[in-house]
């Protein structure tokens, strides 16, 4: 019997249909949190309570855009669990087609922005209503990789997962006072639909991709675990961080490395 890492806990996660929301979902689940699962794609969110069992898990509609929809995201948490612990702002969306700024639109940049980075402002900022009084919380970030190079993906998807370290930061300072941390868990290209859809790849592809650790691949699972590591009292003096899971990759540049 392993050791209940989130016993008592109630947690919201946010893009928790599929991919690492969802995987994080069921692991946290595992782990003794009671978790609300909050997406656009209802039929999929639906299916992961079902799959988990009414009792600990619930569904929600929740675009991270719209802040009534985050509003009652949090309060149903509330009523639900009693209480808010952990709030995963995971929900994203991948990059633009085209990769040229000359060709990137205003309004699809804008629509990137909404979702990775408003909707985390969103999220952190009623989960906080819920949370000061209680003078205890958690709130997780879904970063990238993105958030510290350039160059892996879209001008705005780029931008977006660095303003999410930002805002994280910055939350984490104002919130330390009420004895809430605020992280990131920042994943490189890890096998999911949004992945696969920008990177027009497939498990394989998706393995393929550079890493400087060998012989391992990502998964949304391990993506999971690091999310798990930052909500439990394990990393209870751990604010403000930026947990990569990226097999060391951000860290070289393999056309410029002495150890191949
Ligand atoms: N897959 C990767 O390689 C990778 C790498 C680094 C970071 N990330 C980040 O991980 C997070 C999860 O992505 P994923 O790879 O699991 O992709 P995914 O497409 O499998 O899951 C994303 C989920 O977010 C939901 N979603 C989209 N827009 C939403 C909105 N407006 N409101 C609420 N939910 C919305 C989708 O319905 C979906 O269930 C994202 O923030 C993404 O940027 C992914």
């Amino acid at each position: 019997m392993y050791e209940l890492r989130l016993e008592g806990k109630a947690a919201l996660i946010t893009g928790a249909a599929t991919g690492i929301g969802e995987s994080t979902a069921r692991l946290f689940n595992k782990h003794g949190a009671k978790v609300l699962v909050a997406d656009v794609n209802d039929d999929l969110g639906e299916k992961v309570c079902k799959e988990l069992g009414q009792s600990s898990t619930s569904y929600v509609h929740c675009d991270v855009t719209k802040e009534s929809d985050v509003e009652t995201a949090v309060n149903t948490a509330v009523t639900k669990f009693g209480k808010l612990d952990i709030m995963h702002n995971n929900a994203g969306i991948g990059g633009l087609a085209s990769p040229s700024i000359l060709e990137n639109e205003k309004s699809d940049f804008e629509k990137i922005i909404s979702v990775n980075l408003i909707g985390a402002f969103l999220g952190s900022k009623h989960a906080a209503r819920a949370m000061i009084p209680n003078r205890c919380g958690n709130i997780i970030m879904t970063g990238s990789t993105c958030s510290r190079l350039g160059g892996a993906s879209s001008h705005a998807y780029t931008s977006s997962k660095h303003g999410v370290i930002g805002l994280a930061k910055n939350i984490a300072v104002e919130l330390g006072k009420y004895g809430i941390r605020v992280n990131c868990v920042s994943p490189h290209l890890v096998p999911t639909r949004q992945s696969k859809d920008f990177y027009k790849l497939d498990d394989e592809g998706c393995r393929g991709i550079y890493s400087n650790l060998k012989g391992v691949f990502l998964k949304p699972e391990d993506v999971a675990e690091a999310a798990l590591f930052l909500a439990s009292d394990e990393s209870k003096f751990i604010s403000g961080h930026n947990l990569f899971v990226d097999g060391g990759a951000s860290i070289v540049n393999p056309k410029f490395c002495m150890f191949e």
